[in-house]
Formats: C-alpha cells, sequence, structure tokens
C-alpha cells in the first residue's frame, strides 16, 4: 500500500534540465520517490536549459533515463501521470530577464495550490554557470523566504580553497545557510548512513573505537572506469579534488567523528567539521611522504583493450592530471593520536569497490602453541559501500579437528539478505531530505572549506612539481608502485576485503 508524505507543495526547478545528471540521477530518482508515494501530494518539476525541446520530446528524453539508469527500470507504469507534473523552460540562464517565467510559474501554482509552495532551485549545471544564476534568482527575488526557498549545488565546489570561499560568499550574499543544500551523494548511500548506526547505535564498537585498539584506518574506492567523456572536467580537476576532498574525506569524518549528542543537523555537521580541522596539515615539503599520485596508461581492462589517460577525449595530451591518489591522513586529537587513514581512489583500477577498513591491533599475548596461531591474525571490521553492500568482522575460531589450530573467519552482515537488496539511491535519499528540509547529509560552507585546507599543501605541491613517470600504472591494476610504497614504509599493506577478496 503506497504511503502518501506530509511534505508541503513542492516546485522543483532543475537547472541543467537537458544535463546528464538529470537524465540518470535527478529523475529517476524522483520518480522513485513519487513511485514509493514520497513526493508531495502537489508538486512539479521544472526542467531549465538552453537546449530546444518540444514538452512531448522533454519528457521522451527523461523517461528513456528512466528505462536506462533507474534502479526500477520497467516501472514505467505511472510515467504518465508524473510526467503531467513535469514541465520545460528554454532559457538563457545569463539573461535577466528569462527568470520572469519563473517569477510567473510560482504565482501560477500558488494559486492552484493554495498556498505559497516551497521552492527548489536545482544547480544541475557547470560550476561556472552559478554564480550568473544565484544572482539572477537574487534579483529576481526568488528566494526570500527562508523557510520556503532552497538552492542545491553540485560539486566541485570551488576549484580549490579559495574559490570555494568566493562561492560561499556568493551564496551567503542571496541565501541564508539554512537555504543552502551542498551536496555530496557518497552520504546518500546506504550504507555510508549506516556507519552512523553501527558506530552510535550499539555499545559493542565505540569502546574500542580508538587508538588503544585500532592500528590503522584504511579508505578504499576504485573505479574500473576511465574518465568516460568527462575528459574536459577532469583535467582541470584530478582524483584529489574529484573524489579526496570530498566523498574521501566525508567517509574519513564518518569513522572519526566523535558520538553526536542528537541527530540534529547542525551537531552531526558540527562532530564532522572538528575532525576536518584535527587533521594533520601537511607541509608542503613533506608532502611526498604523505601522498603518491599516478595516471593510467593505456592497456587491457577485462580482456578490452582501453584508452590511456591522454589519449581520452578533450585531455591534453600531455596532461599531469592524476588519475589515482593514495594519502596518508593524522588527527591529531586524544581518540586518534598516532593512528594512521589512509585513503586511496583512482579510475581504470582493477576493481569497483568503496570499502572502509579498521585493522585492530593485534592480541597483546598468544597463548596457544605457535603451530595452532600461524595463521593468526588481528580482528578487522570492513565496511563495503559498494557495490557489495556489508559489513564483515574477522575474527579467530578454532578449525573443526583433533588439533588446535586457529583460523580467521567472517561474520557478516549483508544488506540483500536482511533487506532483500531494495535500498533508496543516495539521491533519492538527498532528494527527500532536500523537500523535509533535512541538511544532515548536506556540507555547511565551513565543511567544504575545512576540507578544501586539508587537501591544499597537496595539490599546490603537485601543480608546482609536474611528475615526471606519468603514465605511471596499468588499467586493471591497483595502481602506481609509489602507492604500495606508501604504505609498506608503515609496515602495512592495502586490504581488499568482500566476496571476490578473501584476504
Ligand atoms: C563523482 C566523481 O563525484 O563520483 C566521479 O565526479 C566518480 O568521477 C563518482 O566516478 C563516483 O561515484 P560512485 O557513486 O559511482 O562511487
Amino acid at each position: 500500500m503506497q504511503q502518501l508524505t506530509s511534505l508541503p507543495p513542492t516546485l522543483f526547478f532543475i537547472f541543467g534540465g537537458s544535463g546528464d545528471l538529470n537524465y540518470r540521477k535527478l529523475t529517476p530518482a524522483l520518480y522513485n520517490l513519487f513511485l514509493d508515494g514520497s513526493m508531495p501530494q502537489k508538486f512539479n518539476v521544472i526542467g531549465i536549459a538552453r537546449t530546444e525541446y518540444s514538452e512531448e520530446v522533454y519528457e521522451q528524453h527523461l523517461l528513456e533515463g528512466i528505462k536506462n539508469f533507474s534502479r526500477r527500470k520497467d516501472e514505467t507504469g505511472r510515467w504518465k501521470e508524473f510526467a503531467d507534473k513535469s514541465s520545460y523552460i528554454q532559457m538563457d540562464v545569463a539573461d535577466e530577464k528569462a527568470y520572469a517565467q519563473i517569477v510567473e510559474i510560482v504565482k501560477q501554482k500558488e494559486q492552484e495550490f493554495g498556498v505559497h509552495p516551497n521552492i527548489i532551485f536545482y544547480m544541475a549545471v557547470a560550476p561556472q554557470l552559478v554564480p550568473v544564476i544565484v544572482k539572477n534568482l537574487g534579483k529576481a527575488a526568488l528566494c526570500k523566504d527562508v523557510k520556503c526557498s532552497r538552492i542545491v549545488v553540485e560539486k566541485p565546489f570551488g576549484h580549490d580553497l579559495q574559490s570555494a570561499m568566493e562561492m560561499n560568499q556568493l551564496l551567503s550574499t542571496i541565501f541564508d545557510e539554512k537555504q543552502i543544500y551542498r551536496i555530496d551523494h557518497y552520504l546518500g548511500k546506504e550504507t555510508v548512513q549506516n556507519i552512523l548506526a553501527l558506530r552510535f547505535a550499539n555499545a559493542l564498537f565505540e569502546p574500542i573505537w580508538n587508538k588503544n585498539y585500532i592500528d590503522h584506518v584504511q579508505i578504499t574506492s576504485s573505479e574500473t572506469v576511465g574518465v568516460e567523456g568527462r575528459g574536459g572536467y577532469y583535467d582541470n580537476s584530478g582524483a584529489l579534488r574529484d573524489m579526496v576532498q570530498n566523498h574521501m574525506l566525508q567517509l574519513l569524518c564518518m569513522i572519526g567523528m566523535e558520538a553526536p549528542v542528537s541527530f540534529d543537523a547542525n551537531e552531526i555537521r558540527n562532530k564532522k567539521v572538528d575532525v576536518l580541522n584535527a587533521i594533520r596539515k601537511i607541509k608542503k615539503e613533506e608532502v611526498q611522504d604523505y601522498a603518491t599520485r599516478g595516471q593510467y596508461s593505456k592497456g587491457w581492462m577485462h580482456s578490452q583493450e582501453v584508452p590511456g589517460y591522454r589519449q581520452e577525449k578533450d585531455v591534453k595530451p600531455d596532461s599531469s592530471t592524476e588519475t589515482f591518489a593514495a594519502v596518508k591522513f593524522y588527527i591529531d586529537n586524544w581518540r586518534w593520536e598516532g593512528v594512521p587513514f589512509y585513503v586511496r581512489t583512482g579510475k581504470s583500477l582493477h576493481e569497483k569497490a568503496t570499502i572502509l577498513t579498521i585493522q585492530f591491533k593485534a592480541a597483546p599475548h598468544y597463548s596457544f602453541p605457535a603451530k595452532a596461531a600461524e595463521t593468526w591474525r588481528p580482528n578487522r571490521l570492513a565496511i563495503s559501500i559498494q557495490p557489495e553492500m556489508d559489513i564483515r568482522l574477522r575474527f579467530q575460531a578454532k578449525q573443526p579437528g583433533q588439533e588446535m589450530i586457529l583460523n580467521p573467519v567472517d561474520m557478516v552482515f549483508n544488506y540483500k539478505d536482511a533487506y532483500n537488496g531494495d535500498e533508496p539511491e543516495a539521491y533519492e535519499t538527498l532528494l527527500y531530505d532536500v523537500m523535509e528540509g533535512d541538511a544532515t547529509l548536506f556540507m555547511r560552507a565551513d565543511q567544504v572549506e575545512a576540507a578544501w585546507k586539508v587537501v591544499m599543501p597537496i595539490i599546490e605541491v603537485w601543480e608546482e612539481r609536474k611528475p615526471t613517470d606519468f603514465p605511471n600504472y596499468a588499467p586493471d591494476s591497483w595502481g602506481p608502485e609509489d602507492a604500495e610504497a606508501l604504505i609498506a614504509r608503515d609496515g602495512h599493506n592495502w586490504i581488499m576485503v568482500g566476496k571476490k577478496n578473501k584476504a
């Protein structure tokens, strides 16, 4: 039975309505929310872009997106009902006068709904267009109502600390911080949200979640794809800006944060900012000890020949942009003093996986005979974010038989077994939260800036010292040798766990 929400009437204006993000993610997410009865009873979604589209062609285009990218590709039976609430405005976002069309729609809908609707402006556009849109929305007085109007800003949020601060400054002249929803889609993933449940809803883990019991933490987010036609954007970004500054540091915050006193949006975000502010500032002269970079060459990926990064469309043939980054962070506070957090991410790697591994210290005393304990391994908690969605706790068990032989075994919680595997997509969760006005999973201005401060020394050094060995890793590998060396220097190695990797 479909349940209906009590969300107030809502207008969703999607700037970049003809773009890829709307096609692949936003409309499929909104339609899934609609199927689940999680959209407001009265709503409209209005796509805005420069491309010329008839309403009919636009509808068809969005439907195709659902058929290709929705988690429920085949459930298009109620599409017509949803499409009747969708429309399209063709306009040049730089044209101040064109915003009168939006004002007009808001007026009409206000009359139709009988109340002033909530208005959400979604920036699914290239970052350089955001300032002009924001200014024009401000001039058209479309964002004055702090309670009802909201803006959603996609990443990349700035290109460096300076530009992120400028963007925050501009947004704050038109919007109150409460109205601004800076998206990091990793925070909408079920498995990421579950980290808070695991840590703070169980009495078991928190007492040992510190430097006394944890040896080190690893966070891997690897992709098998290359830049997938996004060379123009990626070549000015690179793995550090594209993944580490945002998604990876957010994951690190979830592992590193102190227990929140409540689930209030600001309380959670305060606790995360505390982590970012406590991350040791890497001195420029020490960057090579803490961070390493790579770029993929051409080669073979799962028996298919694939181009190297420098051969990708819109990438400079001598590009020194990194497609792989590995960094060692320290959180210099009482809980984490001396515990390394190793973070790595890259494209064109052996496997698509995002995994967080908490490696516990070894037992202090091996009371079993040496022969029994040859394969004794320290405990380990592995949280698989994607594509596997599970949590594995490794501990020692006695191997059945007359002799006392110990072996590591896994205790596994798997989402598919426990919940039938029908989790909402990250964008569904996040869009619902924007409609509800819950900013917990969104980045506050100071969070974004603190995250930029963490990576800036590395960015600066990497820009000053061009790499001489690029490309330095083959597709289908685990990245450059230097990344192995970075962690091996501390006596560790990168861990991959899960069904495929029984390490
Ligand atoms: C995006 C990056 O933010 O995240 C992409 O810009 C990357 O380069 C993507 O591929 C990864 O997201 P996910 O959800 O597939 O891990």
